[in-house]
């Protein structure tokens, strides 16, 4: 993400998360400082219409949040940020990236379960209204470049 992108990127986020004054999934600037946060976006006619926020520590990914501009919704652009998120874990040599996604969110669990995805357990009531996260990993092997398919873990 350029810094002059980031008011986009909290428009998206916003349009995303922001429910019932509830906040949005990341704070957008915070995250532009981290040193180990990397955000990817993506952009038509060079504005973004999506984004995704992750945590790079060691050989793992922790996959914060993504999300799409509504009118770009179901044209592959998610698909393609976590297709560059995976890319970008083959070239660090990362071994897993780690999520929580609402257990109602079915259009996140179905992208993520296309790319290999499998359930690591529930965590339960984790977001502020009361809702439990399912909590899913994608295994990698980098030298390789390959997933590795994992089945779900019992709960
Ligand atoms: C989840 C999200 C990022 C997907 O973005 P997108 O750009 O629409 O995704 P894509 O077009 O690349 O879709 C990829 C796959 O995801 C799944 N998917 C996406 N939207 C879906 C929906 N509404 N219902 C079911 N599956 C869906 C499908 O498997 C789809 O593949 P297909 O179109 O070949 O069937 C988008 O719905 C979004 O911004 N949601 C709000 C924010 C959010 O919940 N983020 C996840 C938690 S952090």
């Amino acid at each position: 993400m350029r810094h002059d992108e980031i008011d986009d990127v909290i428009e998206i986020d916003r349009e995303a998360f922001s429910r019932g004054g509830t906040t949005s999934a990341i704070d957008v600037r915070e995250e532009a400082i981290r040193p180990w946060s990397r955000i990817f976006v993506a952009r038509e006619s060079r504005v973004p219409v999506a984004y995704l926020v992750a945590w790079h520590v060691a050989d793992e990914l922790h996959l914060l949040a993504i999300a799409t501009a509504m009118h770009r919704r179901r044209m592959g652009i998610g698909r393609a940020l976590v297709q560059r998120l995976v890319d970008f874990a083959f070239e660090r040599d990362v071994r897993h990236i780690f999520l929580e996604v609402r257990q109602s969110n079915e259009a996140a669990i179905a992208l993520y379960r296309s790319f290999g995805f499998y359930r690591l357990g529930v965590r339960a009531k984790y977001y502020a209204d009361g809702e439990d996260a399912l909590e899913m990993a994608l295994a990698l092997d980098p030298p390789q470049k390959q997933v590795l398919l994992r089945d779900d873990e019992e709960a």
